[in-house]
Formats: structure tokens, sequence, C-alpha cells
């Protein structure tokens, strides 16, 4: 250890002399450790690069106001594996058997209360398709998503958006949750798929390895709630936080155009709290929010970290994956989502031009 007086002898020797009760710049500290060959952390630096590869979008002026926040989990998994079936025991609703052609179209995302530890925690879960042609949004489902959910039918075991939806959680670095369904099932092998997935690299936790892999039929029920102590163990892990007392970040999950409300997008907030009024832009939208409903359709003031929230108020549909945050004024929205439909017609114009396609009337 280095003693105050030999710190504060570098410090007289450089000509700086603390009067006792001053912090340290960070440029001191750094001298100081050169003298002494310490490597200098800066703390802040860390955590901010740590918050980074979660993917999680802070500034620093959040640090020191970290509230906890729920965990957003997003179940994949391939097509008919019981993804949706899964979501609908643990909401007491019936949305699979509703669906078009028993697929999902797009993410639903459902905020749900959980027994945890003798009390409720609220967890909120994006529901992704399955079908392959819907594999861009579930990679954008990955990124908003604190733990990925994969379904795996016990039947029918690994196949290729199972595979994809692990390449998606790992490329992200989200901790992978295995739900074996169908164990009810005539021809159910929950051991094939264990060892099926530890070939995939997905050593399951009963043999020794680090992933969890609970066995359930969501069809009957059976062992779901092991299945959503387990999620919530692994988000505790995590101990995800974010600054409610800030004007609101997110990420739009869906978006559309409905024939009394205008266009209406559905945000998580990621970081802070949306309110009714506030101005945001998302992509090429932006506009002031009029209303706010929740996951029940339900009108509410506002969302907090990691709710969903139904918005409308916007002047234009954005597109699913884009950013959303709160500014200051309209002109201000107006101006930043002007500049960023420039940028994209750029873009695109310079794609068309790489394909040699662009001509001068096009151009017009
Ligand atoms: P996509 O949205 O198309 O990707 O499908 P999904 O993964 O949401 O599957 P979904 O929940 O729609 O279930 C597909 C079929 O499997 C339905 O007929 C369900 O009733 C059935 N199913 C789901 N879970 C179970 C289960 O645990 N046991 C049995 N026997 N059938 C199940
Ligand atoms: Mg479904």
């Amino acid at each position: 250890a280095i003693s105050e007086g030999e710190i504060l002898g570098s410090l007289y020797s450089r000509g700086i002399k603390p009067d006792g009760v001053q912090k340290l710049s960070k440029d001191m500290v750094k001298m100081i450790c050169k003298d002494y060959d310490v490597e200098v952390i800066d703390a802040v630096a860390v955590r901010v690069e740590e918050m980074a590869k979660k993917k999680e979008i802070f500034d620093e002026d959040d640090l020191d106001k970290l509230e906890e926040r729920p965990p957003v989990l997003t179940i994949m998994g391939h097509v008919d594996h019981g993804k949706t079936s899964l979501l609908d025991y643990i909401r007491k609703t019936k949305v699979a058997a509703s669906e078009a052609g028993g697929i999902t179209q797009g993410i639903g995302a459902y905020k749900v209360l959980v027994p945890s530890d003798g009390k409720s925690q609220t967890c909120v879960f994006l529901d992704t398709p399955g079908h392959e042609a819907f594999g861009a949004m579930r990679a954008r489902g990955a990124r908003v998503t604190d733990i990925a959910v994969v379904v795996v039918a016990a039947d029918d075991g690994i196949q290729p958006q199972t595979t994809e939806a692990i390449a998606h959680a790992k490329a992200a670095g989200v901790p992978i949750v295995i739900a074996i369904n169908k164990i009810d099932k005539d021809g159910a092998n929950p051991d094939r798929v264990m060892q099926e997935l530890s070939s995939a690299g997905l050593m399951p936790e009963e043999w020794g390895g680090d992933t969890p892999m609970v066995k359930i039929s969501a069809l009957k029920g059976e062992n779901v709630d092991d299945l959503l102590e387990t999620i919530m163990l692994v988000a505790e892990l995590q101990e995800l936080k974010a600054n409610p007392q800030r004007d609101a970040k997110g990420t739009v999950i869906e978006a559309g155009l409905d024939k009394a409300k205008g266009p209406v997008a559905t945000f998580i907030v990621q970081n802070g709290t949306l309110k009714q009024g506030d101005i945001v832009v998302c992509g090429e939208a932006f506009g002031k929010v009029r209303a706010l409903f929740d996951d029940k359709g339900k009108r509410v003031e506002e969302a907090g970290p990691s709710i969903p929230v139904q918005v409308i108020g916007l002047n234009n549909v954005p597109s699913a994956g884009d950013e959303f945050e709160v500014v200051g004024s309209l002109d201000f929205a107006r101006e930043k989502a002007e500049s960023r439909a420039q940028a994209l017609r750029l873009q695109h114009l310079s794609e068309k031009a790489g394909d040699g396609k662009v001509t001068l009337s096009s151009l017009a």
C-alpha cells in the first residue's frame, strides 16, 4: 500500500498542493499511479463498458440513480415448439388457439407477475414468431432482451430455428434458459434433446454444465413454475437496473396503422420513464405522446424501465427495431426525424448506385 504521505509528497514534488479535503482529479491519480507503477482502473469507464456489452443504454449521469428493473425475456424457438402455449399458460390466456394458422405474426409483449421468494415480481415476456420469414424480427428481439428462453419440443429436438435462436442469443451475449417442452407427448425424449444441445455447445446444468434446462409441458402446465423460478434466478444474477427518473429511451418492437388511432407503436422502455405528453423521435417518425396503453389495452399515464407500452400520437409508422427517445421540443424532434430520413434515403440511393441501377431520373 502507498501511504498518504507518499502521495502528498509525490504531488508536492510536481508543485501541486492539495488542501486535504479536495478530491484528486483523474490526471493526478494517473500521475501518482505512474510513479508507483500501479495500473489505473477507471471505475466509471469500466462500468460503462460493462453496460455497453449488455447493450444497456445508460449515460454516466444515470449511474448513481440506478434502480432495479424487471427482466425482459424473449421466448424463442422453432415453429410449433410451443412458445405461445407457454406464454398462454403463464398468462392464463389462450392466444395460441386464436392465432391465424397457429403462427405468431408479430412480437407480443406482456407484463406478467411471477411469484418469487414469497413475493410477486414483474417480468416482461416477448413472444417471437418461429416462422423462418421472421428471422430479422427475431434478431431484433434479442437486442432488448435480458434472457432468451429457448423452447425445444421434446418430440422434435433441435431444428433449424432452434439453432438460429441459440446463435442470436449467443451473439447478443444474452444468457439462455432452455425449456424442453411437450414432455407429456408420446415419443417425447427429453434426454435426446439434452444430448443434442450438449453437442451444440450447451451443456445442461444437470450434467455439470452451465445452461439451465427445465422439462415442461406448456399444455398441462407441468413444471412451468420451476421454469419461472429458474428464469428469475438467472435474472437476479444479472443485476438489471435503470434510472426511472430521466427522460425515456428504448426500442420499438412492433408498429402499425390503426384505422381509428392512426400510427400505433409498441415501445419497450429501456431507461427512464415515458409519460403522456412527452415528445418522442423514433426512427423517421416523431410526435407528442397522446395516449399510452398497457399490454392489456388499459390506458396508463406512464411506463417505466422494461415496461412495454402502446403509444399513439406519432406522425408516421416507425419500424420494429427503431430506437426511440424523448426530446425537448417538437421542432427538434421533426429535425431529427427528417435528418434520419434523409440519411436513410442517401444510403438507399448509394446501395442502388452499387447495383449500377441509378439513373438521373431516379435521383430527381
Ligand atoms: P409459432 O408461433 O408458429 O412459432 O408456434 P409456437 O411455438 O408458438 O407453438 P404453439 O404454442 O402455437 O403450439 C403449437 C402446437 O403445439 C399447438 O397445437 C399446441 O397445442 C401444441 N403444444 C404446445 N405445447 C404443448 C405441450 O406441452 N404438449 C402438447 N402435447 N402439445 C403442445
Ligand atoms: Mg407462437
